[in-house]
């Protein structure tokens, strides 16, 4: 049983279903959605983009507080899992369906797989950090992206057996769909936007924010929309709004700051559209995780407006710079850029489109380890 709730599971998922299926012997799978992300912008239409197929089942579980999300995941995933038991559920990065959906299996003896296991920011303010942390302790078969993700599993005294190190599926799903990308003239052009304000001599940067510590209170938001307005003096920015941000920005009455020149307000996009728009772009400003992998995958500069990361080989091999929130921080990093010394970076180890494919035979492997000689049919 596989189980996606956020947007940035999506990506994760889709090229694992592939593989499964693929696999000698086919490895039959259930996609679960929690419906964490419900809306069309925010599920559907990544689902369309990535060749996802409907969800076998759907909690509609939808937004709430921490405690009443995890809670009323488990409590939907409950019965979902009692109908169907699975040999297996599989669950991928560090959102509040990977936890919940993780603890209800544990606890009925269900394995539990993560991919994406073993990342920490060591920031116990972010809630991902608190679902990572967990989700590992407890889960069963832990996927690796980057080496210290082992290093940090071992400190929490997790045994070596339980970890692979098998690459990153968000990258298989990048290189799958680099190809058909959409151009990011036609991104502007169909939100009625004119694709003159990506041609700059500097080129432009894409920004994404979301992070609660960075797009819910009034004086973070306000700080950080002030320098992006600075810096589209120099560089065209295009935004894509994620709903929590726009939703803080109407409450803290800060749409004057998205009024600057050279700011292009889009609502949150499609795979294939984001993907067009980033590797198009001379930078990417942003919180998200998935982005500071995907900058590093496409050789794009990256600057990251926090003070850590979970992913520090996109820093150490990549092109990734944290720049945190300070002013003088961004503006020197999007000055370097200008000047021709943003970043470029290397492709980390196991990063090459293959990760899906490591982990369905894992996955294959473990199975027989425990129940040797049995069928998957
Ligand atoms: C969640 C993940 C975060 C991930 C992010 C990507 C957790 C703890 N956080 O954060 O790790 O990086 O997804 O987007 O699981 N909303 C909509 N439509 C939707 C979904 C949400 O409008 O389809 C709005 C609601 O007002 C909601 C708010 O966005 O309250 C936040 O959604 P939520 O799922 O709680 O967390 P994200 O901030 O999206």
């Amino acid at each position: 049983m596989c189980v996606v709730g956020a947007r940035p599971n999506f990506m994760k998922m889709a090229p694992i279903l592939r593989a499964l299926a693929a696999h000698t012997p086919p490895l039959p799978a259930l996609l679960l959605h929690t419906g964490q992300h419900y809306d069309q912008e925010m599920s559907e239409q990544i689902f369309a983009d990535l060749g996802l197929p409907r969800p076998d089942l759907n909690l509609n579980v939808g937004s709430g507080s921490h405690a009443q999300q995890t809670a009323d995941v488990m409590r939907s995933f409950e019965p979902a899992l009692d109908e169907h038991r699975p040999d297996c559920v599989l669950v991928v990065g560090d959102v509040n369906s990977t936890l919940a959906c993780t603890l209800v299996a544990v606890k009925k003896g269900v394995p539990v797989a993560h991919v994406e296991a073993g990342l920490r920011s060591f920031d116990r303010r972010m809630p991902e950090e608190i679902n990572r942390l967990l989700t590992d302790q407890i889960a069963d078969r832990l996927y690796t992206t980057e080496r210290s993700a082992a290093r940090n599993l071992e400190r929490e005294g997790i045994a070596a057996e339980r970890v692979a190190f098998v690459g990153n599926v968000m990258i298989d799903s990048l290189l799958t769909n680099k190809p058909h990308a959409r151009s990011p003239a036609e991104t502007l052009k169909a939100h009625g936007l004119d694709p003159a304000l990506l041609h700059h001599p500097s080129g432009y940067a894409v920004v994404t924010l979301h992070r609660p510590s960075n797009v819910d209170t009034d004086t973070a938001l306000r700080a950080i929309f002030s320098v992006l307005a600075e810096v589209a003096a120099d560089m065209p920015l295009v935004i894509a709004l994620h709903p929590r941000t726009r939703a803080n920005i109407d409450r803290f009455g800060l749409n004057h700051l998205l009024d600057a020149k050279r700011v292009a307000i889009l609502p949150p996009q499609g795979y294939l559209e984001m993907l067009g728009l980033v590797a198009g772009a001379a930078l990417v400003l942003t919180d998200s995780g998935g982005l500071q992998e995907e900058t590093t995958a496409l050789g794009v500069p990256c600057l990251t407006l926090r003070d850590n990361t979970e992913r520090p080989i996109t820093v150490e091999q990549g092109t990734n710079t944290l720049v945190g929130t300070d002013r003088n921080a961004i503006l020197a990093g999007v000055a370097a850029v200008r000047a021709g010394r943003g970043k470029r970076g290397r492709v980390p180890e196991l990063w090459d489109g293959q990760a899906a494919q490591r982990i369905a035979a894992d996955l294959w492997q473990w199975q027989q380890r425990r129940t040797p000689g049995a069928s998957v049919a």
